[in-house]
């Protein structure tokens, strides 16, 4: 990793560092304050501010993104720390008109209400589902030593209990990754049509399966400023 070049610019006092981010397919040079962190990078200076600020410790999902293919909590982890990295937002996954197989089932499958955790849960679910196809065993994993990982309802919901959804739409944003989960060959529990989801994915013709990464299209733009969760309303 290269170091960021900490004696380029100051700031009231605050040294600050010049870094480079790579964000939804873009390299973006800006100079940050050491202590600032990457969501805060993200929103405030890139103005990508469809990742979201929910507690800001850790403990919410809000502000989840895709590092090398990987879910981080943007607030837990410095901006400085993530040169060379591969980071991946909301905005990166898809655009209105033209969603990823994840945006595209939570919209089929009504899985939000204000819309304010959804792109947390989004990149989350997007992140789980190649933890799972990894065999990443989860505490509610049965066997640990078994390379398949089903997706049953409680390793679902152990791998997503990160993710808070205060309008507790989660019966539908489960739905809408077990879509995804089913259309992209990640393992299903038996149990999922007891439990009344149609296992069968009913929306995602003409989108992509949903994989690490290739749920992000390759050629969007990298800084969609539209709030892609919730084109409507715009920036919150
Ligand atoms: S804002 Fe990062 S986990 Fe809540
Ligand atoms: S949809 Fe409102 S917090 Fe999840």
């Amino acid at each position: 990793m290269s170091e960021p070049d900490v004696d380029r610019a100051r700031d009231g006092g605050v040294r600050l560092s010049a870094i480079t981010l790579n964000v939804n397919g873009r390299s973006r040079r800006l100079d940050v304050d050491p202590r600032t962190s990457l969501l805060d990078a993200l929103r405030e200076q890139l103005r990508l501010s469809g990742t979201k600020k929910g507690c800001d410790h850790g403990q919410c999902g809000a502000c989840t993104v895709l590092v090398n293919g990987r879910r981080v909590n943007s607030c837990l982890t410095l901006a400085v720390m993530r040169q060379d990295d591969e980071i991946t937002t909301i905005e990166g996954m898809g655009r209105p008109g033209r969603l990823s197989a994840m945006q595209a089932a939570f919209v089929e499958r009504d899985g939000f209400q204000c819309g304010y955790c959804t792109p947390g849960q989004i990149c989350s679910a997007v992140g789980m589902l190649g933890e799972v196809r990894a065999g990443w065993p989860s505490h509610a994993t049965a066997d640990v030593s078994s390379a398949r990982i089903e997706l049953t309802d409680e390793e679902l919901r152990e791998r997503m209990s990160g993710n808070i959804c205060r309008c507790a739409a989660y019966p539908n944003i489960a739905a809408a990754i077990r879509d995804v989960a089913a259309d992209s060959g990640a393992d299903i529990a038996a149990d999922s049509e007891a439990a009344g989801v149609d296992p069968v994915p009913r929306h995602v013709a003409g989108h992509a399966a949903a994989d690490l990464p290739a749920d992000v299209p390759a050629d969007l733009p990298a800084d969609v400023p539209a709030d892609v969760a919730n084109p409507e309303r715009g920036p919150v």
